[in-house]
């Protein structure tokens, strides 16, 4: 999605949103739900919005560094009722000052990358749940902090990762779920989006993923891809992601661009990125499947998240649709398949998820968000796949670093994977389906 679209989705009104939800989810409990959001940027800005659709939600404080975003957030809230929010904006640590609050219940993170795993570890310490923009995190070690955080202080914790809301996605899922394409073996997912328009601030500087893209390489990303996949395959829960294998391209294309936006003898256009253009990570996991991770946020090509499920008797692919065998050499387009499949959630809520932005994915993903804090269970998006989604980054780096080597993927679940049904418990589309 570009900026505009963007912008445009989180321009929904909150009249709209809350009219949907009122009418396409019925069931929903109005139990009280009170919430703190850090980062009120784009993102934050949309999800509050959204968050405030939902019946019973408060929101009593809101904290970014920017007096703007705090202002334009907190005019969010009033317009959608709510009594106005107190602001902390005093420091980049400021938010543990807003976590000190004993009228929040959960915390909505959508800060910069860097910030989301210490602040959800500050968040549960502080006896907060934790709903988190992607990834969780980028350091195995602060990964580990943060699945011991979880355990330790018994708070729930969510990864809001929307594209696996997305209407194909959770149709295939359900299609897995019984068996239609036999067992899977192979994915294929990416994440391609030109975000070069995010990389300098109109002053010319680097902004925050300008930083990361100068500083850093490997899949940073990899959540939005993976997240999917490792639902239809059942990751972690009776399989695992084992060992991954990574290479990238030299980085070119983002100094050209800054030489073409700035001038050849900018400071920008001498600025060397560390980002390789199209970095692609092979993952095996405990029980021999493979799954290809592709990404790249620099190329000029317009965005294209695909994907891929291979099982032993038919396929998935979203740039072509669906085959099982016996059908010769035909595709038969995926929409097709939703007068059958189509997931309950979509089924149920579709029209105020489609007016939610990302494909549905936002709205879906904040009702699971508002369900888990109300009813105190665990989420779908546990802290286990957020662990291991995100360790990607790191592994893929270290891979790169050794020309394809082989490295291992940590076990964030210390085990508990090889039970298939330990996660039984859980909120989300899961149960919705097996309800179906
Ligand atoms: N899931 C998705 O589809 C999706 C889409 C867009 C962005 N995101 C994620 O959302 C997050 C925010 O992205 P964005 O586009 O809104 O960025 P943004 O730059 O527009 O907003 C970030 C906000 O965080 C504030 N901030 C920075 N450091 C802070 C701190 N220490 N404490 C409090 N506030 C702080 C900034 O002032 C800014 O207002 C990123 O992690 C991004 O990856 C996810």
């Amino acid at each position: 999605m570009n900026r505009r679209a963007f912008l445009k989705s989180g321009a929904l009104t909150w009249a709209a949103v809350r009219a949907a939800a009122d009418t396409q989810v019925p069931n929903l409990s109005e139990k009280s739900v009170r919430f703190g959001v850090v980062g009120l940027g784009n993102r934050g800005r949309h999800l509050l919005r959204l968050l405030m659709g939902f019946p019973g939600v408060q929101v009593p404080a809101i904290c970014d560094l920017s007096e703007k975003a705090l202002e334009a957030a907190a005019e969010v809230v009033i317009r959608a009722g709510g009594s106005p929010p107190a602001r902390y904006s005093k420091a980049p640590n400021d938010y543990t000052a807003m976590l000190r609050r004993t009228d929040i219940d959960a915390v909505l993170i959508a800060t910069p990358t860097k910030w989301h795993c210490p602040q959800a570890i500050a968040a549960m310490n502080a006896g907060k749940h934790v709903g988190s923009e992607v990834p969780a995190g980028f350091t195995l070690e602060e990964l580990w902090e943060l699945v011991r955080t979880k355990e330790r202080t018994g708070r729930r914790y969510i990864l809001l990762e929307n594209y696996l809301y997305m209407r194909h996605n959770m149709m295939v899922l359900d299609m897995v779920r019984q068996g239609l394409f036999g067992e899977l073996y192979y994915a294929e997912c990416s994440y391609i989006h030109d975000c070069r328009f995010m990389l300098f601030k109109p002053d010319g500087s680097l902004d925050w993923w300008g930083e990361f893209a100068r500083d850093s390489y490997g899949s940073d990303y990899p959540t939005h891809a993976l997240g999917p996949v490792s639902k239809w395959f059942g990751l972690n829960e009776g399989d695992r992601m084992e060992y991954c294998t990574a290479m990238m391209s030299t980085p070119r294309v983002l100094k050209e661009y800054a030489a073409r936006k700035f001038g050849p003898d900018s400071p920008q256009a001498k600025i060397d990125f560390a980002v390789g253009d199209y970095t692609s990570v092979l993952i095996r996991t405990a029980s021999g499947k493979l799954i290809r991770v592709d990404y790249d946020v620099n190329s000029p090509r317009p965005e294209s998240h695909f994907y891929l499920a291979q099982g032993t008797r038919g396929v998935y692919d979203s740039r072509k649709g669906i085959h099982f065998e016996g059908e010769g050499e035909k595709w038969t387009p995926a929409e097709t398949y939703l007068t059958r499949y189509d997931h309950e959630y979509w089924r149920t809520a579709g029209a105020a998820a489609e007016a939610s932005g990302h494909g549905g994915g936002d709205y879906f993903v904040i009702r699971d968000f508002v369900e888990m804090v109300r009813e105190d269970r665990e989420p779908w998006i546990d802290v286990y796949d957020a662990a291991s989604w995100s360790s990607i980054y790191h592994c893929s780096r270290q891979s790169i670093d050794g020309r394809g080597a082989s490295v291992d993927i940590p076990d964030f679940t210390q085990g508990k994977w090889k039970d298939a049904s330990w996660r039984a418990g859980q909120l989300g589309p899961l149960r919705a389906s097996r309800r179906a």
